[in-house]
């Protein structure tokens, strides 16, 4: 493999200290995106074109995402997607000093077109290609827009994960807890489902709790207060949702409790989380949020409180760059372009899992 990219003239990994500009390719869920971000680490760096194309529209009726639908529609537009962001940001693939695109996890489908794409597209222009975890785009999306320094401590929640862990550097995720069952994310889309509300989920219920009152019905909150790790649990508040949609009742007062309820737990996990990272680093007071459900201003703002007493700074990248986005993949092909821990990406398979901890492929 590595004789053959040799004879196309890929080129090897560049040891620089300029800033780095890169292509990022992201097509790892219903979001079709494309971007180019130049910056180099810590960061902040500068985004200079971000192309999103959601594919709400067409998973709609179905209440979710539909992989088949999802692939289809990745592999028919992304060509016009790379096309779009690159005349946005006025870059010639050959100004690029990378292409990053998402390797998993995700539905295997989109990543396959995103990954292939990238591959060729490397090839073709003979550019380095940067293999991306997507869940470390969004671990290190608050580099890209605050420069925020290793070691913080995170809280990933989105529509597949809701992990706590301290981040030590790039290759350094300490977990501190993890769902044990449904996603907050997903539990979101669900509540939204049970109760009649518009796909996506996430953003149809805070809408809706914005009109109603976060006590009008009691929500069970499991694994409050466990004090030896900081693991969440959400299938429980998801059946209590079910069965009190039989009844007759108030859905902006339903959507309130449940985000309610929500918040309780996240700020009580957090507040764990907290004091296991004060064990593990002397250094380092910055707590950052992040994933699809950091873009929900009632979590943000009551983890900012929380922050403000436990004397931690809050760090959430805007919403735009909360959700699903490219230029969170170009930011850690910026990070990992001189990584050679990172390997050969062009020999690298699409990932349905890939968990953090593990490392580079
Ligand atoms: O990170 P993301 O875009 O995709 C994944 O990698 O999963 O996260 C999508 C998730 C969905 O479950 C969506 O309902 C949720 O983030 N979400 C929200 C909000 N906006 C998106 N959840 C709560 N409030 C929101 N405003
Ligand atoms: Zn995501």
């Amino acid at each position: 493999m590595t004789l053959l990219y040799g004879v196309l003239g890929v080129k090897q990994r560049p040891v620089s200290y300029k800033p780095l500009t890169i292509l990022g390719i992201e097509t790892s869920c219903d979001e079709t995106a494309a971007a180019v971000v130049r910056g180099i680490a810590p960061g902040p760096g500068e985004i200079l074109s971000n192309i999103v194309f959601s594919q709400t529209e067409a998973h709609a009726p179905y209440g979710g995402v539909v992989p088949e639908i999802a692939s289809r529609a990745h592999l028919e537009i992304l060509d016009s997607i790379v096309e779009q962001a690159l005349d946005e940001a006025k870059i010639t693939f050959g100004e690029l000093d990378g292409i990053a695109a998402t390797a998993g996890p995700g539905l295997i489908g989109g990543v396959m077109v995103g990954l292939t794409t990238a591959k060729a597209l490397a090839l073709g222009a003979g550019k380095p290609l940067i293999a991306v975890n997507h869940l470390m785009g969004h671990a290190l999306t608050a580099r890209l827009t605050h420069g925020v320094a290793f070691p913080y401590l995170l809280l990933l929640v989105s529509g597949g994960h809701c992990q706590l862990l301290g981040v030590g550097g790039a290759h350094d995720f300490r977990l501190y807890g993890s769902t044990i069952d449904d996603a907050v994310g997903e539990a979101f889309d669900k509540t939204a489902k049970i109760l009649g509300l518009p796909y996506p989920g996430g953003p149809s219920v805070e809408q809706a709790a914005r009109n109603g009152n976060p006590r009008a019905y009691d929500l069970p909150r499991p694994l409050l207060n466990r004090r030896d790790r900081a693991d969440f649990s959400f299938s429980g508040l998801k059946t209590a949702v079910r069965q009190l949609a039989q009844q007759d009742i108030s859905v902006n007062d339903a959507c309130a409790s449940f985000q309610g309820a929500v918040i309780d737990i996240l700020r009580d996990r957090t507040q764990i989380a907290m004091a296991m990272f004060r064990r593990d680093f002397s250094t380092g007071n910055a707590f950052v949020l992040a994933g699809g459900v950091a873009a929900n201003q009632a979590i943000g703002a009551a983890l900012a409180k929380l922050c403000k007493e436990e004397e931690f700074i809050t760090r959430i990248p805007p919403p735009r760059l909360c959700t699903d986005n490219a230029a969170m993949i170009a930011w850690v092909g910026v990070e990992q372009l001189t990584d050679t821990a990172a390997g050969d990406a062009l020999s690298v398979s699409p990932r349905a899992r890939w968990p953090l901890a593990t490392g580079p492929i």
